[in-house]
């Protein structure tokens, strides 16, 4: 079984594909020019923009773990081209070539709304306004309607083994001002691994799923976890749910996370 990830020089894609490799998962990996992927996977240079280049790296593959993206930058336009056109070209390479393969896409819990009354539930119905929700709510749908052997993960903050995510929340924080108290479903580098491992075996085949650990973390907690306190607020969290996600379905599929909480992380070291 040989699998096409894509985004694998990312903080999830890079971490990802180390752990398939080492578990003696055959990998090819879509990566842009000068970029290269760790010993063990086939680097396979492309872009998702530039539809030429995908034959070659979908060719041959039964899965595809679609992670590229763009969402850490304020250009809207950028945020549009990768995600929804980006996708769109990636899923016409797998339908001209591949037509077989299971696609799992990555998407977000931020295409849940900001004003919601509970956790996201994957049924719910999403109004995204912000272009990174909304491309990814754009794609899902043209990978819903595709035809292919699709899935959706809906992932939480993802987090550990290095990659510094937790330490861009006092940034983060200052930037966007958000409230302190503003809690996240959190999901760890290693669980992301898990649940798109299930994906593989076809467990979620025709489902959006929410991925997310035992315990949402506030920001106030996460960031000092990593030893960077942000200021406390005495002021209402108006949009509590905000960021929030059940993950129930998920456990309905036999899934239960290694690192269940940020706060286990924290004590085996591997934030
Ligand atoms: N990290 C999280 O907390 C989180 C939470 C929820 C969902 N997700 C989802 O998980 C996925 C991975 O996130 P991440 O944090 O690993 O993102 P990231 O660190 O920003 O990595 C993005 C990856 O996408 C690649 N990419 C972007 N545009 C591309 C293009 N046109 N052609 C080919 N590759 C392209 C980048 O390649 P270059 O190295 O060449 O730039 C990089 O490998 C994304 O789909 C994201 O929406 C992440």
């Amino acid at each position: 079984m040989t699998i096409l990830i894509t985004g694998g020089t990312g903080l999830v894609g890079s971490r990802l594909l180390r752990q398939f490799v080492d578990a003696g998962v055959d990998c090819r990996a879509l990566v842009r020019p000068g970029k290269e992927v760790p010993a063990g996977a086939t680097r396979v240079e492309g872009d998702l923009l530039d539809a030429a280049t995908l034959q070659q790296a979908v060719e041959g593959v039964s899965a595809i773990v679609h992670l590229a993206a763009v969402f850490r930058t304020q250009n809207d336009d950028e945020i549009w081209r990768a995600n929804l056109d980006g996708t769109k070209k990636l899923i016409a390479a797998v339908k001209a070539h591949a037509p077989q393969a299971r696609f799992i896409m990555a998407s977000t819990g931020l295409v849940y709304d900001a004003n919601a009354t509970h956790p996201g539930l994957e049924e719910d119905e999403t109004h995204p306004t912000l272009a990174y929700p909304a491309s990814k709510i754009a794609a899902e749908k043209e990978l819903r309607e595709s035809g292919l052997n699709w899935s959706i993960l809906r992932l939480g903050f993802v987090y550990g083994d290095g990659d510094g995510h937790l330490a861009s929340v006092p940034p983060i924080v200052a930037r966007f001002k958000w409230h302190p108290a503003k809690t996240f479903s959190l999901i760890h580098q290693r669980d992301v691994a898990g649940a798109v491992e299930l994906a593989l075996t076809g467990a979620m085949d025709g489902q959006v799923v929410n991925i997310c650990d035992d315990a949402p973390a506030s920001l106030y907690e996460m960031a000092r976890l990593v030893g960077s306190p942000i200021e406390a607020s005495a002021e209402p969290l108006v949009d509590p749910w905000m960021g929030r996600m059940d993950g129930s379905k998920l456990r309905s599929f036999g899934f239960s996370p290694k690192v269940p909480t940020v706060y286990q992380a924290s004590r085996e070291g591997i934030l």
